[in-house]
This record gives structure tokens, sequence and C-alpha cells, in this order.
């Protein structure tokens, strides 16, 4: 057994999941579609010791919480039991961006964490498995394990066997960039989890929410195989604001907007106008991540930054799944 480190990218979703069919499998009521990135980056070392027992965990140098610790265990005992392996491990995981400010950083936490896990003894499971454990940890971190362009499925079966994530197209398929718009370095309010909980049990929207799911992931697989550029703005733009309308009909609304994430969404929207390929998708936090043909990136990425309430901007491509660190080119 040996120390591996592993390197995950956060993922956005073009095509959000927002709610559960199942809260104990966690299995997604909604299939997703997401892109990659690149730049933003989750390192994790994993150590599996005779020596421990109990998982340790550390985040940014320090011992995690409780929390977020239960949560890596949990996801080890996953692990562990479809490995056949009962020995614990320390986990030194670490974000180059804000922890949970709508970044994305469970994800690439958890798809890193697995696959440092698997290569530390030896890959004792095959990238579906490591799917599976991943949805199950956090319904958007089996799309991490992939680069590009990726599908989570929802799936149909109750023990969620088809509800896994795969790669849709590579990142050289239709190389897109991202500006992140940082309006807030603050960790959100109401976690992601709760959020949907909450969202599920009382939304009135709820249902027809479900139901647009696979009419919006086939739009927006069309629009990427044929690089249609307007077609996936007005599906993605379309399932990110039916996904906030959803939450803010919740009862109490769940608002994670600023007033600057507004004064994106117009700014975004008056570039598209004047012609410039840009489209927006905003996650559960005040952020707003700017998806664009790469020749209009600096002229977005230039307007964003004069937005009012903007605090920096981070520029991403699409970038390569999970991998072991001295495997960098793995996609
Ligand atoms: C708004 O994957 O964080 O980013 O399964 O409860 O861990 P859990 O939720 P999580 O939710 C992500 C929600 C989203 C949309 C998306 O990424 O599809």
């Amino acid at each position: 057994m040996h120390t591996i480190t592993a390197i995950a990218h956060p993922n956005i979703a073009l095509i959000k999941y927002w709610g559960k069919r199942d809260t104990v499998r966690n299995l997604p009521a909604t299939h997703s579609l997401s892109i990659t990135l690149n730049t933003l980056e989750t390192h994790t070392c994993v150590n599996f010791s005779a020596e421990l027992s109990a998982d340790q965990v550390y985040l940014n140098k320090a011992l995690a919480d409780d929390a977020f610790s239960a949560r890596v265990g949990a996801c080890l005992d996953g692990f562990r039991t479809l490995a056949g392996v009962h020995t614990f491990a320390s986990v030194h995981t670490s974000n180059n961006f804000p922890t949970a400010a709508g970044l994305a950083s469970s994800a690439s936490g958890f798809a890193a964490l697995l696959t440092a896990a698997n290569a530390a003894l030896e890959s004792p499971l095959n990238l579906r498995q490591l799917a599976i454990l991943a949805r199950e940890a956090s319904g958007s971190a089996g799309r991490s394990l992939f680069g590009g362009y990726v599908i989570q499925h929802r799936g149909q079966h109750s023990d969620g066997s088809d509800s896994y994530a795969e790669a849709l197209f590579p990142a050289k398929h239709w190389p897109l960039e991202v500006v992140i718009a940082i309006t807030s370095e603050k960790e959100k309010n109401i976690g992601s989890t709760e959020g949907m909980l909450h969202t599920a049990a009382t939304a009135p929207y709820w249902r027809a929410w479900v139901d647009r799911s696979a009419a919006d992931i086939q739009a927006a697989t069309a629009a990427i195989k044929q690089r249609d550029f307007a077609a996936l703005a007005e599906v993605a733009e379309a399932s990110c604001l039916a996904m906030h309308a959803l939450m803010q009909s919740a009862r109490p609304g769940l608002l994670y907007w600023n007033a600057a994430t507004i004064e994106l969404i117009h700014k975004i929207r008056q570039l598209r106008a004047t012609g410039l390929a840009v489209f927006f998708t905003i996650d559960a936090g005040p952020q707003v991540k700017a998806v664009c043909l790469p020749e209009a990136a600096d002229k977005v990425e230039a307007a964003l930054k004069a937005v009012p309430g903007v605090l920096r901007t981070l520029r991403c491509l699409l970038g390569a799944g999970a991998r072991i660190s001295n495997d960098a080119n793995t996609e």
C-alpha cells in the first residue's frame, strides 16, 4: 500500500441536478450534464495504514470538522466494502479555490479521494464502480471523474446501479472557456443537500422541474454535438434559471444570489445581444460562471470585472478527469 496523491477538478453543470429520488442511496431526481474545468484543483493524498484505528481527515492543512470527516469516512467505507479491505486511511485534501462557495469543491474532493484510494490499493475497482461511489457521496461528484463534457444518468433502478456519470465528449471536441466572477468568498448558508430536501418537500414546481430534465439533456447533448453555441446557451440558461426559480418557490424560498449575481446575469445577456458568444450558469452560491467561446473570453472577463460587487475573476478551460498526480495527461 502506498501513499498516492490524486488531482481532480470541479465541474459545473449546464443542465442542473437539484433534488433526489432516494436520499439514502443519494439517487438524483434528474439527469445532469456538466463540463469539467481545469485551473481549479483539489489535491487529495490517501495513505491506508494498519496503524490507524480510524480515518484521519485534513482539509486545507487543518484537521477537518466532524461533518466533513464523517462524509469522507462514509465514502471510504463504501470503497472499503467493495474493495474488500478493512484498513483505515489518513486523507489530506486541499483546494486552490474557495471551499463550499458554489464552486463544487465536494465534487472534485470526492473524485480525487476515490481516485487516490483506488490507486493506493492498486485499482481494485473499475471506473463505473468509482462513479457510483462518487455519486453516493455527492450527486455531482461522479462527473468530476471525467474530463470534458460529462453526463450523470438519473437511472431507474432502486439500487442505483444505473445512476452513474460517464464521459459524453472529450474537451477537444469543443474547447469552450469559462470566466468565473467571484462575488463572495463566504461559505454558503444552506448546503446543497439540505437545500434539495427542502425544495423537494415544499416547492410547488417540483414535478415540472423533474419532468423537464430529459428533454433538456437531449437538447444540450445535440447542441454540444453540433457545436451550436446559441442552442446550448438557450437550454443551459433555461435549466439554471428554472433551478433557481424552483429553489425560490420553496417555503421559505432559497435565494443564493446577491446583488452582483443579478447584475452579472444582465451584463452577460447584454454581451450576447452585442454578438459575443457567452451564456451564464449559477449553482448554489452567488458566483456567476460565464461560459464562452475562447475568442470572446478576454472581452467577457473585462466586462465582468467592471460589474460592481465582482471581487475577482478566474479563467478556466475545459479540463481532464481525476487522475493520480504523476499522470497529469490522462483524460
Ligand atoms: C447546484 O452534488 O453538492 O451544483 O448530492 O447533496 O452532495 P449532494 O449535492 P451536490 O449538488 C450540486 C447542485 C448544483 C447543480 C449541479 O452541480 O448539478
